[in-house]
């Protein structure tokens, strides 16, 4: 297959995503062929989920498309589903959770891996976290929870919540963080490829 430029594909520009959506193509980025039909479709407000779905994707030798929800992408090509997205006010993007619902027929066999991003106040993920953003979410949608599951600590740019959200969140973080809201950025690219490693085992397996 040939090899496509992630950068000229626009994605890195966050502009890019808009543009994907319209033309309806994917983030294609193959330096290992394979028989393998893996993607790893995301939902994100303001890209740490995108950046590990793509770091998953890495871990996973590069042999997934990886999607924005938003590009509503057809599941009937592809044999092996990765999917996850960010957590606000306990929950993945409603265009992620509409997109699962709407092709939970299709992606329920071929769901290997579910994954979230989350603040968690700043502090480490644990059980609690996979319970509520994985067991009660995630796996619910996708009427499937017997499958490597991550939850992966996120980051806030300040710069990027629209002015609304900004001051809901300045506000409210002292309260969930014991500080005042800076910006923060705890998702490790090793931890997403290690979590890629994981779901590719599960596939080769
Ligand atoms: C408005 C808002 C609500 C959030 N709600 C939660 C939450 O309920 N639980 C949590 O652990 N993190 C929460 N977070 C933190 C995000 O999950 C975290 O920053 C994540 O990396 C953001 O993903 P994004 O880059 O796709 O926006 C919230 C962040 C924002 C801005």
């Amino acid at each position: 297959m040939e090899r496509r430029d992630f950068f000229r594909l626009g994605l890195a520009t966050g502009v890019g995503a808009i543009a994907l959506a319209k033309d309806g193509r994917a983030l294609e980025y193959y330096p290992v062929e394979s028989d393998k039909k893996c993607a790893v479709i995301f939902g994100t407000w303001c890209g740490s989920s995108r950046d590990a779905a793509i770091w998953i994707s890495e871990g996973m030798g590069g042999i997934a498309d990886v999607f924005d929800a938003r590009e509503n992408p057809d599941p009937a090509p592809f044999d092996h589903i990765v999917i996850g997205g960010s957590i606000r006010s306990g929950v993945t993007p409603s265009e992620l959770q509409g997109y699962i619902t709407k092709n939970k027929t299709s992606l329920k066999t071929k769901i290997r891996g579910l994954f979230a991003v989350c603040g968690n106040g700043e502090r480490p993920v644990g059980p609690q976290q996979k319970t509520a953003y994985i067991d009660n979410h995630l796996a619910r949608l996708c009427e499937n929870g017997n499958v490597p599951s991550k939850v992966f600590n996120g980051r806030i740019t300040k710069a990027l919540l629209d002015p609304q959200t900004r001051k809901r969140m300045e506000d409210s973080y002292p309260s969930i963080a014991g500080k005042p809201l800076e910006n923060y950025d705890l998702l490790k690219r090793a931890d997403c490829l290690a979590f890629g490693e994981e779901v590719l085992a599960s596939i080769q397996a």
